[in-house]
């Protein structure tokens, strides 16, 4: 009896420490703010998928039998890797923070587990841990580190088998939740104790379990509240496209603006938070993992176009690459790097460290806030005059470029800028300042 009423008793406060407001730390409060001033981010998706040059997803859309895939891994031997190097390119084109996969849908660990033995140091002959170089890069060129994590795994038998990976081999589609749940908590672990400090853990893949009849528990509060505790300051942000759930710090957007919702993929309800900071990721090409038949690469523009156009919305652009698989960059998503550097040593002020600005991006272009200086960001070309519909004062406006005063007047609908050509640049900033 008595035995019973302590279970009763026990389950009765595990319900209500779970069911707990989230309260993040006064260090997640400062990361948050830190992570949110970046405004641009690299993300990296490298894995044994690599070497066979077609994106991330090649295995479950072609039903590679998951022991064949593996046999890959001897292969993979990235000689031309070369983390400071990276880091560096990284650094110099502005971005403020680098996501890496540490473990992608293929279930194949970049850093050396204990917890399975495929993984970089124990199934390649090149043997090196690669989360360590990076993460030694990261810490000593001063750059944040984030780790992309899979929930989902196409090779494991102890994932249980949600509406992907089908046709890799598994016959079990049951799995052992529990089981897996320990191995993601435990590589987890290692990931926040072995490598420093590390920014955010990016989760990716739960998506997997949508379709389940009965809603599939991830026990993200337990795995969140184990992450906090290992490090306070460490965010967590999870691709769900869902509405935020207790325990998250960072609202994810994919391939897609908040509250633009063009993929179609955020859930009913998602909305677009107001407490967290918020980002979105995309391609620099059409794929995240390399993928040699797709040399379509955005042009510096557009991709300069889409961060000016997050930034004016208050969120980070966290911009893909997908390394080859002897360790390079690709040399034009390098090229780009280069380029938005350059535009970034010029203008970063009217960027990182910037709030949304008044006026909603629109098809000329977008707008952000820093204190009294509010950046007029024109990327439309043909725009020669704006009324942009501010109700508060203007004081002064200038071309940022030129120090040169614009001139402005007071209209109904707010304030109109007559603007010089500027057919020659990429961005036109106008600086307002406001009262
Ligand atoms: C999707 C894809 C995945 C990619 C991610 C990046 O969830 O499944 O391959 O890593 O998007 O946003």
């Amino acid at each position: 009896m008595r035995n019973f009423f302590l279970s009763a008793l026990l389950v009765m406060s595990s319900i209500t420490i779970s069911s707990q407001d989230y309260v993040p730390t006064e260090e997640n409060l400062q990361s948050r703010k830190e992570f949110d001033e970046c405004r641009f981010g690299i993300f990296i998706h490298w894995g044994i998928y690599s070497m066979l040059a077609q994106g991330e997803w090649f295995m479950n859309e072609h039903n590679i039998n998951r022991w064949e895939y593996a046999k890959m891994a001897d292969g993979f031997y990235p000689h031309h890797f070369n983390a400071n190097d990276w880091v560096r390119a990284i650094k110099d084109s502005g971005a403020g923070y680098i996501t890496f996969t540490s473990r992608h849908h293929d279930g194949f660990s970049m850093w050396d587990t204990e917890q399975s033995n495929y993984n970089i140091v124990d199934a390649t002959p090149y043997g090196k841990d690669i989360i360590k170089q990076l993460a030694d890069a990261c810490h000593e060129q001063g750059i944040r580190l984030h780790f992309y994590y899979s929930h989902l795994d196409w090779r494991r038998d102890d994932y249980p088998m949600g509406r992907t990976g089908h046709g890799v081999g598994k016959s079990d589609k049951k799995g052992n939740f529990d089981h897996y749940f320990k191995f993601m908590n435990n590589q987890l672990t290692e990931l926040l104790t072995k490598y420093g400090k590390i920014g955010a853990i990016w989760f990716d893949g739960m998506w997997d379990h949508d379709g389940d009849s009965v809603p599939f528990d991830w026990r993200l509060r337990e795995q969140y509240d184990l992450i906090h505790k290992l490090q306070p300051a460490c965010l967590v942000g999870n691709n769900h496209h869902d509405k935020i759930n207790p325990g998250e710090d960072i609202q994810i957007f994919e391939r897609d603006l908040p509250g633009q919702n063009t993929t179609g993929w955020i859930k009913e309800g998602a909305g677009v938070s107001d407490q967290l900071p918020l980002e979105t990721c995309n391609t620099m090409n059409g794929m995240w993992g390399f993928k040699i038949t797709d040399p379509n690469y955005k042009s510096a523009e557009e991709m300069i176009g889409y961060l000016i156009k997050t930034a004016g919305l208050g969120a980070n652009l966290l911009l893909n690459i997908g390394p080859q698989p002897n360790g390079e960059l690709p040399a034009m998503a390098l090229e780009r790097l280069n380029d938005i550097g350059k535009y970034m040593k010029r203008y970063s002020s009217t960027i990182k460290g910037t709030k949304a600005g008044d006026v909603a991006p629109q098809d000329w272009g977008a707008t952000t806030r820093k204190d009294n200086h509010l950046y007029v960001h024109i990327t439309n070309k043909d725009t020669l005059s704006l009324e942009l519909p501010l109700t508060g004062k203007v004081k002064k406006a200038i071309e940022f470029d030129t120090q040169k005063k614009v001139p402005f007047k007071k209209t109904p609908a707010g304030v109109l800028l007559t603007l010089n050509e500027h057919k020659d640049k990429m961005d036109y900033i106008i600086d307002l300042e406001t009262k």
